[in-house]
C-alpha cells in the first residue's frame, strides 16, 4: 500500500533530476560477442560491490541495444575513463556500428576490449545477473585489474566534470582573469543580452558578491540566486579583451531563484540556442561543447519513459 502510494507521489523528471545530483565517475563496458565482435556501452552506474570476493556492478537498461548479449555473457570487462576521454564516452554512448575503430583498446585476461589510457580497468567473470525493474544488474568477479594516475572523468547532472581543472584555476589565479557561468535554468541557458550579443554572465574573480566585478557580484545584481556545481573550462584569451585566463563554471539557477528578474536576461532553451548572436568564438565554442555532451545525457538517452516506452532527451543528439 505504501508503495503504491509512494510511486504516485514520483515525478519520474524529478526522479532523474534528482539522481543526477550523485556524482559519478565514467565508465565503458564491453564483452566479446559469439561471433568474436567486440561490443561495449558507456555506464556511469558501475558500483564496488566486495573486496573478498573481489566484486564489481553495472546496471543495463533493458532498452540497451546490448542488453541481450551482456544478459547472457560469461565475462565483462570495465574501463574508468580519464578526464581526457569525453569522446570515448561520446563513441560508446552512441548507437555507431564500428565504436571500436573509433578509440585505442587491448584485452588482457578475459579477452574483454580495455580503453587504452583509462585511468582503471576490471577485467570480471560474469558473476550474476539480477533482474531489477527497467534495468539488469549485471555482477563481475574481478579477475584482473589495472591502474593509473590519470585523473578520472566525472559526471553530474547530465554533464561531464574535470576534476583536474580546479588546479588549472587555481594555478591561473592571479594573473587577468575572466570569470563566467554556464547557467541552467529549467531547460534552458541564462544569457545576458548585450550590445555585443549574448553573453555569459562573467565577472573579473569570483567573489565576493558585493563587489559587481565579480562573477558572485553580476549573478547578485542580476538578481540570480545562483548554485555554481563545477569547474567547466579554462582556456587562454578569447575574452575579447586581450590575454587572460577564462575560468567558466557550471551552475544552476532554481526556477523560483529569480528574485529580481532583469530585463538583460534571457534564458533560451538548449536546443535553440541562437549561436550567431553569440560573438565571442571561444565561449561560443565551450557552449557548443556543453550542449554537447549535454546532448548525451545518461538519463536523457537511455531511461525510457516506460509508460510510453519513449526514449527521452532534453536535446536531439548531433
Ligand atoms: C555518462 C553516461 C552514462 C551512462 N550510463 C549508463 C548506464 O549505467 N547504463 C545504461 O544502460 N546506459 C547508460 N548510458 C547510456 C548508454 O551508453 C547508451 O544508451 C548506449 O547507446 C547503449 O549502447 P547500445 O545501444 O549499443 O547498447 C550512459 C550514457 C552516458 C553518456
Amino acid at each position: 500500500m505504501t508503495d503504491t502510494i509512494n510511486e504516485q507521489l514520483l515525478d519520474p523528471t524529478e526522479f532523474r533530476r534528482a539522481l543526477g545530483a550523485f556524482v559519478t565517475g565514467v565508465t565503458v563496458v564491453t564483452t566479446i560477442q559469439p561471433d568474436g565482435s567486440p561490443r561495449g556501452f558507456t555506464a556511469n552506474s558501475f558500483t564496488s560491490v566486495s573486496l573478498d570476493p573481489p566484486l564489481v556492478l553495472v546496471c543495463i537498461a533493458k532498452t540497451a541495444s546490448s542488453h541481450a548479449v551482456f544478459s547472457t555473457t560469461d565475462h565483462f570487462a570495465v574501463s574508468v575513463l580519464a578526464d581526457a576521454q569525453k569522446a570515448v564516452s561520446g563513441v560508446f554512448a552512441s548507437k555507431s556500428p564500428d565504436k571500436f575503430s573509433q578509440v585505442d583498446w587491448h584485452a588482457r585476461v578475459t579477452g574483454a576490449p580495455l580503453m587504452s589510457g583509462a585511468a582503471a580497468s576490471f577485467d570480471c567473470k560474469t558473476h550474476d545477473v539480477v533482474d531489477a525493474g527497467d534495468h539488469i544488474i549485471l555482477i563481475g568477479r574481478v579477475v584482473d585489474f589495472t591502474h593509473t594516475t590519470s585523473s578520472p572523468l566525472g559526471y553530474c547532472r547530465g554533464a561531464y566534470v574535470n576534476f583536474g581543472l580546479s588546479q588549472e584555476a587555481l594555478a591561473a589565479a592571479g594573473s587577468r582573469a575572466r570569470v563566467g557561468a554556464i547557467l541552467e535554468l529549467d531547460d534552458g541557458l541564462v544569457f545576458l543580452e548585450t550590445a555585443n550579443g549574448l553573453e555569459l554572465p562573467a565577472g573579473i574573480r569570483l567573489e565576493p558578491s558585493n563587489d559587481p566585478n565579480s562573477l558572485r557580484g553580476v549573478l547578485a545584481t542580476l538578481g540570480l540566486d545562483a548554485h555554481l556545481d563545477f569547474l567547466f573550462a579554462v582556456f587562454e584569451g578569447g575574452g575579447g579583451q586581450g590575454a587572460g585566463v577564462n575560468v567558466y563554471y557550471r551552475g544552476r539557477v532554481a526556477s523560483d531563484g529569480l528574485a529580481l528578474p532583469s530585463a538583460r536576461i534571457r534564458v533560451v532553451p538548449l536546443a535553440q540556442i541562437p549561436w550567431s548572436e553569440i560573438r565571442n568564438d571561444a565561449v561560443r565554442s565551450m557552449l557548443e561543447r556543453y550542449v554537447r555532451e549535454r546532448s548525451e545525457d545518461a538519463f536523457g538517452i537511455y531511461v525510457g519513459d516506460s509508460a510510453a516506452g519513449k526514449v527521452q532527451s532534453l536535446v536531439p543528439s548531433h
